[in-house]
């Protein structure tokens, strides 16, 4: 097989992770303080796969050409494909046809998360020579994913997002095409939702005789395009990382699986793994407890935080009780006042939720 490209969709509109989406991309969003954009990029770099193209939409673009540029420091080369409207994955497969030409292809989106890579899959596609290889996993609410009707090993259907779904395999944001993909594309109509899907691109693919495999995911996977399955990947991808300490430590107690980023300063603080306290932040006075991200320059005072993200420059003090469960913004500022009237004084972005316990 020629070489294989890769596509990573990175458009879209993000309105799930609102307000954090507002202003900026979804897929920049950090797990364990790296952009989810990142760890695919890297997954495909891993399986030898760096010509990739990034589909990218017109309010984002810049913010992810910024972040990634091209490519060379995750040891890919990167072009960046812009897509004028979020018309649909198989929309954005037919954009990038020009990058794409006659090569196979692996397509990866952007908010996805797959604990083991996706090494042994681009093998199997590269051996088997299919048409079409997707990736299916066991998921408690099919309802939300592209979902798959099996027989044995054969898929029989594939339907995307169905309010009765024949069973409880999602489709993975994982794909492996050959050129056939996109006549395919061209074929079918749009979706209730207005979408070109990648779903019935490859229910027509499989109707019009092409193969199409199906694998299982092994480890975990994550699509991060709602607030609880960010923090769940935050907390996955914290289980496995190598604790190390560059920044200082006065006074602090550091347990578990922490890093301690470059010029981040702890004075009396207690920090419980798994955790990452992001470069420049400074804490005082806090506890940070399992399963928390907190970015660069970011200041925690006074407080405790757990199982929380909280984004670059992001800011909490003197909270009266412990924050858990919360994404944070960047520059986002949490503070109390001393003194009566005891009172709320909020100054907060559209489609912001602040739950008070
Ligand atoms: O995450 C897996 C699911 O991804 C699959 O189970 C579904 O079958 C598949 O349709 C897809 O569903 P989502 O509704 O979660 O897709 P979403 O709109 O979140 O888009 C996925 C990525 O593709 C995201 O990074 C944004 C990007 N995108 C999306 C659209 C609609 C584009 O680049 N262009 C687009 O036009």
């Amino acid at each position: 097989m020629e070489t294989l490209k890769g596509l990573i969709l990175s458009g879209g509109a993000g309105t799930r992770l609102r307000p954090i989406t507002h202003t900026s991309a979804k897929q920049l969003v950090p797990v364990a303080n790296k952009p989810v954009l990142f760890y695919g990029i890297e997954a495909l770099v891993e399986a030898g796969v760096t010509e990739i193209g990034i589909v990218i939409a017109p309010e984002t673009g810049d913010e992810i050409r910024e972040a990634v540029g091209d490519g060379s420091a995750l040891g890919a080369e990167v072009t960046y494909i812009p897509q004028a409207e979020p018309l649909g994955l198989a929309h954005a497969v037919l954009t990038a046809e020009d990058f794409l030409g006659q090569d196979p292809f692996v397509m990866y989106l952007g908010d996805n998360l797959l604990r083991d890579g996706i090494t042994g899959l681009v093998e199997a596609f590269r051996r088997n020579e299919p048409d079409g290889l997707i990736l299916l996993t066991q998921v408690l609410e099919p309802e939300h994913y592209g979902v798959a009707e099996l027989d044995g090993e054969r898929i029989v259907r594939l339907v995307e997002k169905p309010k009765d779904p024949p069973s409880d395999l999602a489709l993975v944001g994982v794909y492996m095409f050959t050129p056939a993909v996109f006549e395919a594309a061209r074929s079918i109509e749009p979706s209730a939702r207005g979408e070109l899907e990648i779903t019935d691109t490859i229910q027509e693919l499989i109707d019009t005789g092409h193969a199409v495999e199906q694998h299982r995911v092994k480890g975990w996977w994550k699509d991060t395009g709602q607030l609880a399955d960010m923090l769940e990947a935050n907390r996955l991808v914290l289980e496995d990382i190598e604790p190390h300490v560059d920044g200082e430590l006065i006074d602090s107690n550091v347990t578990g699986r922490v890093v301690v980023e470059e010029g981040a300063t702890l004075e009396r603080c207690t920090v419980r793994g798994p955790a990452v306290i992001g470069a420049h932040s400074r804490l005082v006075d806090s506890y940070v407890g399992p399963y928390t991200a907190i970015a660069a320059g970011c200041e925690v005072i006074g407080s405790e935080v757990e199982h929380s993200i909280l984004l670059a420059g992001a800011s909490v003090s003197n909270l009266p009780s412990r924050m858990e469960a919360s994404l944070l913004g960047r520059n986002v500022r949490i503070s109390r006042a001393d003194g009566l009237p005891k009172t709320l004084r909020m100054l907060v972005g559209d489609r912001s939720e602040i739950t008070l316990a």
